[in-house]
């Protein structure tokens, strides 16, 4: 019996369009294949197995923890969606456009910004001989350039199809409050954030305080943690269109109730997750690049530190908006928080 995960993801290939004469024939086409290893005996000439098919592999045999643990999370992701998620609209490619691939390797990754996301991108430029094989050689700039990952929103719905259905997709996520104060400090705090100040930091200050200084007006360089979640509640920020990536919510970047994930990594459980997908990737040798040790207890305190100084009502509010990547992703609501 094929579970219903390698059926639902036949599902959600079909979502695109213009395929859905082909849905029967894709559900028949897929099982065979993995049985008869025909699937197999075709990836790379037959030289290795495909990292979906070892997946497939690792959850038909005695599983290890590591493999329990994700095949928990795809349940718990999947039960969340049939949950909390009503009708759907169809995607569109410019849905996928956060869906990068690697076709040496059969890989899928969509990223979410602040949640190691250059080294990502790094180790599968690493995975394609990019920086002589070592991620940490290759330049952040260089990781982020455009088009040095080809994204999935770049295919017609046909090659997108025959990806969603073969290769092996997968997506970091991490607590939604750590993510957000990280990007607020990241993009808008630092001094390093210029380009964002004066992108968004400007029209944040014009906007929402009330008594402006011309300098704070030019520069952006001073938006307080709460104006910068005033700016996010503010009706009038969704309605000039979807939110920055570095802010926006995982699910709306990687559309995980629509698309079929095979590994839910966590920023929480970075380096068993990276080890694990490098792992099914057929490149155990390869180091996901370190944190410095102590980045993460640092970035949950600051986060707190922030969240605390914010009203119950702003609180909630944001909890409200931030809701359902606590749901889909299993986080549990933050201590600190006072939504009652
Ligand atoms: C969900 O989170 C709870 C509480 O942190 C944990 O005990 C449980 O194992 C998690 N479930 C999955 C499937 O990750």
């Amino acid at each position: 019996m094929a579970s219903p995960c390698w059926r639902r993801r036949a599902l959600a290939a079909a979502c695109l369009g213009s395929v859905l004469l082909l849905l029967g024939a894709a559900l028949r086409a897929l099982r065979p294949a993995f049985e008869s290893n025909a699937v197999g005996t075709s990836w790379l000439g037959g030289k290795r197995r495909s990292p979906l098919q070892t997946l497939y592999d690792l959850d038909q045999g005695p599983r290890s923890a590591l493999a329990e643990v994700h095949r928990q999370r795809r349940e718990l992701l999947h039960r969340a969606c049939s949950r909390h998620t009503r009708r759907q609209r169809l995607l569109r490619p410019e849905d996928l456009r956060h869906v990068l691939v690697d076709d040496a390797r059969g890989l899928l990754y969509c990223y979410v910004p602040k949640v190691a996301c250059t080294n990502w991108k790094r180790v599968l430029l690493a995975l394609n001989g990019r920086g002589s094989g070592d991620p940490r050689a290759i330049p952040a700039p260089d990781a982020h350039a455009p088009g040095r990952l080809p994204s999935l929103a770049d295919f017609s719905p046909a090659e997108v199809n025959r990806r969603l259905r073969t290769y092996l997709a997968f997506l970091f996520v991490r607590e939604p409050f750590e993510r957000l104060a990280s990007a607020y400090r990241n993009k808008l705090q630092r001094p390093w954030g210029a380009a964002f100040q004066r992108r968004f930091g400007t029209d944040i200050v014009r906007r929402l305080r009330p008594h402006p200084s011309p300098d704070a007006l030019a520069r952006g360089h001073d938006v307080r943690f709460a104006e910068f979640l005033a700016y996010l509640l503010d009706p009038r920020t969704r309605r000039d269109g979807p939110l920055n990536e570095h802010w926006e919510r995982a699910h709306a970047l990687c559309h995980p109730c629509r698309l079929r994930y095979d590994v839910v990594g966590k920023f929480e459980t970075l380096a068993e997750d990276a080890a694990f997908v490098l792992g099914l990737a057929g490149a155990p040798g390869l180091r996901f690049p370190e944190p410095p040790p102590g980045a993460r207890a640092a970035a949950r305190d600051r986060a707190e530190r922030l969240f605390r100084d914010i009203s119950p009502f702003y609180q909630r509010r944001l909890f409200g908006l931030y809701k359902m990547d606590f749901l889909l992703f299993n986080y549990s609501v933050p201590s600190y928080l006072r939504l009652r």
